[in-house]
């Protein structure tokens, strides 16, 4: 079973004039890291909102097609679980980070799905050293630099244990020693056999991907 499976997928903002999605087709196996590379509007961003349920749940448009995370359609998943199976991680950190020590950050999403105490501080020991940050528990997000709080906004995402982590254009807003070590997670969190999705214009942050799709003006190639 494919980790992510995409059919005759086509989306269209309530605004847009013309189809952003257009019959989009995309198989991922598990384990697998893709990248999507695309020029800017190509409607890579869009897609990823359709794999984690924003659209049509946030964002609402014409839909039609199917999007199957293992096996399963997204429209039959509630938020609580989509976010369980497929983690998304933004541009901007500073936008994922709320809290005012990393340790609320890094609790606030698997407290929000009760899980259990003692699962939130094994899982928050495990994250803080896969990201090597544990002196930071107690600090402020405000406080790290925009690589620092990419990796926090990664560590919440993983806090839930997501086995497909979508990455849309992370090293963004990170200078270049944070994207060598944004760069070390990700084939870290490749070699635990985790799905990943890099959507990037930059073919340097594409390298660990396996394989390479290029977006066009809402087509897969
Ligand atoms: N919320 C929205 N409502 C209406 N149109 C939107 C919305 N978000 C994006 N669009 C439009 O959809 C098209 C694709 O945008 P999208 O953000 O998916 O592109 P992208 O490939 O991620 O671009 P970038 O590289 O700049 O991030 C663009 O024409 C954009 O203006
Ligand atoms: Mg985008």
């Amino acid at each position: 079973m494919n980790a992510v499976e995409v059919r005759n997928l086509c989306f269209k903002y309530r605004n847009s004039q013309e189809k952003i999605l257009d019959n989009v087709n995309l198989s991922v196996m598990e384990g697998e890291t893709i990248a999507l590379l695309g020029g800017s509007g190509s409607g890579k961003t869009t897609f990823c909102n359709c794999l984690c349920g924003l659209i049509p749940n946030v964002y609402s448009g014409e839909f039609s097609g199917e999007v199957e995370l293992f096996g399963e359609n997204i429209n039959n998943m509630n938020i609580a679980k989509i976010v369980t199976k497929a983690g998304m991680i933004f541009q901007n950190p500073s936008t994922q980070l709320f809290s005012p020590t990393i340790e609320d950050e890094l609790a606030f999403g698997p407290e929000n799905l009760c899980v259990d105490r003692k699962e939130i501080a094994r899982r928050m020991d495990n994250v803080l050293k896969t990201i090597d940050m544990e002196d930071y528990r107690f600090e402020n997000p405000n406080n790290l630099s925009g690589g620092q709080q990419q990796l926090i906004a990664m560590a919440s995402v993983l806090m839930l244990d997501p086995k497909i982590l979508i990455c849309d254009e992370i090293m963004s807003w990170v200078d270049q020693n944070g994207k060598n070590i944004i760069r070390n997670l990700l084939l870290k969190l490749k070699e635990e056999k985790r799905t990943i999705i890099i959507v990037d214009h930059d073919l340097e942050n594409v390298k660990i991907s396996d394989r390479v799709v290029q977006v066009r003006d809402g087509k897969f190639y």
